[in-house]
This record gives C-alpha cells, structure tokens and sequence, in this order.
C-alpha cells in the first residue's frame, strides 16, 4: 500500500477571532499529529494553498490515487474525521473512499477531487 500525502496549510487562520500563539492550521496539525503516529499517511505542513478565504485547507493525494482538496476545516473539530478519511483513502482502491463511508464533515469539506496522474507521469517525476 502507497503511504499518501496530507498537505495541511498551517497558515491558515481559525475561522473567528481567536486570542491564540497558533494558527488554526497549526492548531490542526497538531490534532492531526497523533493520529498518524503509525506511519499510515505523511503529514506534510505547508505555507499557504491559496484558498485563505476558506481555511482551513489540505489536499491528500497519493500515486496512482485520487486528489482530493479540502476547504473550510473546522481547526477544533476536523481532526478526527479527516484522519479517519485519510485511513479509508489509504485502503481504498485508487482513494475511491465510497461516498456513503465519508462523514458529514468530510462531505462537506471535499472542494474538488482530481483524477490520478497517469502511473507513467508519477514514474518519470520521481525519476527527475
Ligand atoms: S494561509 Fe492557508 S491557504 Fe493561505
């Protein structure tokens, strides 16, 4: 099984006005940082995914698999749901996580979905 990818953005702001030392981002990497203590999926911050107006943001992606793009993560609460679509995005042939297994918070975050790279295309990347 192909270890996929969860890009979060930690830049991203909490939704209301926050007295916080953290970004809504960081705060939910942090949630997101035991969950993946068993090596399952790569948790990778990154800095902005210009999508500010709608954060909080990540994408997981994987070879061969489905992209998805997630907007509007609740920094408090996404955590347990989109570790839990992370663990049925990693078992799931190409990421086809069947829409009826996804929780209400999943539904409502996933913004787009993109089709895989062609296997080619992922080969000659990681060649480079
Ligand atoms: S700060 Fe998170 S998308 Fe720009």
């Amino acid at each position: 099984m192909t270890q996929p990818t969860l890009f979060v953005c930690a830049l991203c702001k909490f939704p209301t006005a926050e007295t916080s030392d953290t970004t809504g981002g960081q705060h939910l990497i942090d949630q997101l940082m035991p969950q993946f203590e068993d090596g399952t999926v790569n948790l990778q911050p990154v800095r902005c995914m210009a999508a500010c107006d709608r954060a909080c943001n990540a994408a997981l992606s994987a070879p061969g698999k489905l992209t998805f793009i997630f907007n509007d993560l609740s920094p408090h609460q996404a955590a347990p749901d989109l570790a839990e679509f992370c663990r049925q995005y990693a078992a799931a042939s190409m990421g086809k996580v069947p829409y009826g297994l996804r929780s209400p918070a999943i539904k409502q975050a996933i913004a787009y979905v993109l089709p895989p790279l062609a296997v080619e295309e992922v080969e000659a990347a990681i060649a480079r």
